[in-house]
């Protein structure tokens, strides 16, 4: 825990969701320094002192983050970085006992992510993934009421995401994309499912494919599963990238006693006979607005619950993975995620949350 003074913060990856995240940060009322950051592009940098409009100490380098680090005094790192990068500077970050604030996709791979989320708890930071659906009130009114048994138990689903994604800079370069827009984007969808349901997933079948536009490309942009969860629910996961302009996404969780669907912000419950209903959804009192206050607020003991432990991240990155799996390398037929986690050394109670 911080006390008596503004927790020294430092940034690795300042594009856009860095920014915007520095910033969120920086207005903190719980009072947050923005003491560094690290950018390969100084253009980046030169940006963000303007959108701050403070200086704090510049790194400019590829091993920037493992300087930042090592040279200043630092409580708390964000790490806002290409996807596959994630890894190496979380993991530096953790190992120095820094607080950590990640963005989505976590970490990519079973193994991997997996490595990062239990060395968070070994180290007993506080270490917040930034899956802001957790924060929105239809998603928390969505869990509670599947909690409270409204949909009965889970028998299936529909979720579907598309946006018009084009994969250009690094999202569009597999080294640094893992798996294009389905752990991109996708990460989330996929993520909500299993945050809402309370499930772990079993197994995925399905495929993907390269086409944006017309255009053939080097990453993932479109891809279509067939997602079976731990209680034996089995659904459809549709993550596009290859829509014409915006963004829509429809989420529907069947239970024996009706449906949940969310339109935007509304929540609507139809139950197998009767009239749908619609549910107001509000954040409840003293919920945190966004991962950014409930990262600060934790640091500074305002806050007991982690909204998003790593732990989530881990979750997400198997079924990612069993999801790439089937379509690159089983033709599309099923792959179980407990066999991903067995070849990576870890077992289903590793992915329990407290
Ligand atoms: N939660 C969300 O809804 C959300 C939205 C957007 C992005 N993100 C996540 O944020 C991360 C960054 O995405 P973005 O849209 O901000 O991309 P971006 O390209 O705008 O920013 C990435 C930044 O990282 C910098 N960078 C690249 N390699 C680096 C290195 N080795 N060391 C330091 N800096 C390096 C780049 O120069 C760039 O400024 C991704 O993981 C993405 O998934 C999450």
């Amino acid at each position: 825990m911080v006390k008596g003074r503004a927790i020294r913060f430092g940034a690795i990856g300042c594009g856009g969701a860095g920014t915007h995240r520095i910033r969120q940060l920086a207005n903190h009322p719980m009072g947050v320094e923005i003491a560094a950051a690290v950018d390969v592009d100084p253009a980046r940098l030169d940006n963000l002192e303007n959108v701050l409009g403070t200086a704090f100490a510049r790194y400019d380098t590829e091993d920037g983050y493992q300087r930042m680090i090592d040279e200043l005094d630092l409580d708390a790192v964000g790490v806002f970085t290409p996807h596959t990068l994630h890894y190496d500077h979380a993991k530096y970050a953790l190992e120095k006992g820094k607080h950590l604030l990640i963005e989505k996709p976590m970490v990519c791979g079973t193994g991997p992510s997996m490595e990062i989320a239990q060395l968070a708890e070994e180290k007993g930071v506080v270490s917040v993934l930034h899956y802001q659906r957790h924060y929105e009130p239809q998603f928390i009114k969505g869990r509670e009421l599947i909690r409270k048994g409204i949909i009965g138990d889970v028998t299936s689903f529909y979720v579907y995401m598309a946006q018009d994604w084009h994969g250009r800079t690094w999202r569009g370069d597999p080294k640094y994309s893992g798996g294009g827009q389905v752990n991109d984007s996708g990460s989330h969808y996929q993520d909500i499912l299993l945050w809402m349901t309370d499930q772990l997933p079993r197994s995925a079948a399905g495929h993907v494919d390269p086409y944006y536009h017309g255009e053939e490309r080097p990453i993932e942009i479109n891809g279509s599963f067939n997602v079976e969860l731990a209680n034996g629910a089995g659904g459809r996961v549709l993550i596009m990238g290859d829509i014409i302009g915006g963004f829509t996404d429809d989420v529907r969780i069947c239970g024996d006693k009706g449906m949940l669907i969310f339109y935007g912000t509304e929540v609507w419950f139809k139950p197998i006979k009767g009239e749908a209903k619609s549910f107001t959804a509000a954040r409840p009192k003293g919920y945190p607005e966004s991962p950014c206050d409930n990262f600060v607020k934790l640091i500074r003991g305002k806050a007991r619950i982690n909204r998003v432990p790593l732990i989530y991240g881990a979750r997400v990155a198997m079924l990612t993975d069993a999801m790439l799996t089937s379509a690159h390398k089983k033709g599309g037929q099923s792959v179980v995620c407990e066999d991903l986690l067995k070849n990576a050394g870890y077992s289903l109670d590793d992915l329990k949350v407290d």
